[in-house]
């Protein structure tokens, strides 16, 4: 069955491959696609989805700016993994097509409130600014998603402090609405995506396919593995946010365990965390689960399957 999604992203290098996995594969309909300051400022982040839409040749699309500061917090953006224009290595073309003119919040509540109920899937790859708007501008929009798969957060390790992850730390207010709100969500966070490793044999996989895209994620990969082995001391970079539309298109790529999970607000050394109770058994209410072990070979045949799909694009 296709699923029917709105990526809100921030691209950002594996953002930039979780647009290529959800335009490639055949069972994922691309509904729309909206930014948010995170990796760099909002300007660059659009600036760079633009750029992947002609990469990829996504048409038909709309791409939508949105918020340009968390709702709370002074903006943080990560050019030590991203580099400055927030998506360095490859030389980006010109964008082929304009930003729609409507605020990504919006578009996101447009397009929930124009599709029927649970048809519509939220893949947030970013802070989540955009989305908690979208719920306190129309609640409606909370009972009428299918889901919310994210890519952010971590029940056992952080990367942007010892306990937070960077999608939820640089917004946790916004966190703390989306993971509140009663639709089913679930966490692709660091527990699962630290499995994603771009390990050499998947760079091979991804040079055979041999088009102008793979190598687009060739040059992507290169300069995020060099960005992760100082940074943070991986061997290998771990491909966050293709893991969500993974999970999209084929839940069983990886397990998952219901868990309350809340956002915390007010600790002076655990602002931003996940805090996942792994009491058993869960609440008869519980609405939140997070993945927990992936299937490496599988997650990146899917990618490969998608770059296959996606085929030569000449600029
Ligand atoms: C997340 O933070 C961003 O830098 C990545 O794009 C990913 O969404 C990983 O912590
Ligand atoms: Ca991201």
């Amino acid at each position: 069955m296709v699923k029917k999604i709105i990526l809100d992203c921030d691209p950002g290098h594996d953002d930039a491959i979780a647009m290529l996995l959800a335009h490639g594969n055949p069972n994922i309909e691309l509904l729309a696609v909206t930014t948010v300051v995170g990796n760099q400022t909002l300007e660059k982040v659009t600036r760079n989805a633009l750029a992947v839409a002609r990469i990829a040749n996504i048409t038909g699309v709309p791409f939508a700016a949105g918020s340009a500061r968390p709702l709370i917090r002074q903006v943080e953006i990560a050019p030590d993994i991203h580099g400055d224009s927030g998506l360095d290595g490859p030389v980006l073309p010109e964008p082929a097509f304009e930003v729609d003119s409507r605020h990504a919040v919006d578009l996101i509540i447009e397009t929930i409130m124009s599709h029927p109920p649970k048809t519509v899937t939220i893949v947030p790859t970013a802070g989540l600014t955009n989305i908690a708007l979208a719920a306190r501008l129309e609640p409606r929009i909370v009972e009428r998603v299918k889901e919310v798969v994210l890519m952010g957060g971590g029940y056992h390790v952080g990367n942007w402090s010892a306990v937070a992850e960077f999608n939820i730390k640089i917004d946790p207010e916004a966190a703390h609405i989306v993971f509140n709100e009663k639709w089913p969500l679930t966490m692709v966070g660091l527990d699962l995506t630290h499995q994603a490793l771009a390990t050499p044999d998947v760079v091979e996989k991804i040079r055979a396919v041999g088009t102008n895209p793979a190598k687009f994620v060739l040059e992507l990969l290169e300069f995020f593995g060099t960005m992760y082995k100082s940074a943070q001391g991986f061997d290998y970079p771990p491909v966050h946010d293709p893991c969500a539309v993974a999970y999209v298109i084929d839940p069983s790529v990886m397990t998952t365990q219901k868990v309350p999970v809340d956002i915390e607000l007010t600790g002076t050394l655990t602002l931003g965390m996940t805090v996942a109770d792994f009491r058993s058994p869960p609440p008869a209410d519980c609405h939140t689960q997070v993945a927990v072990k992936l299937d490496h070979q599988r997650f990146w045949d899917l990618v490969v399957d998608a770059l296959e799909r996606i085929g030569e694009v000449k600029i």
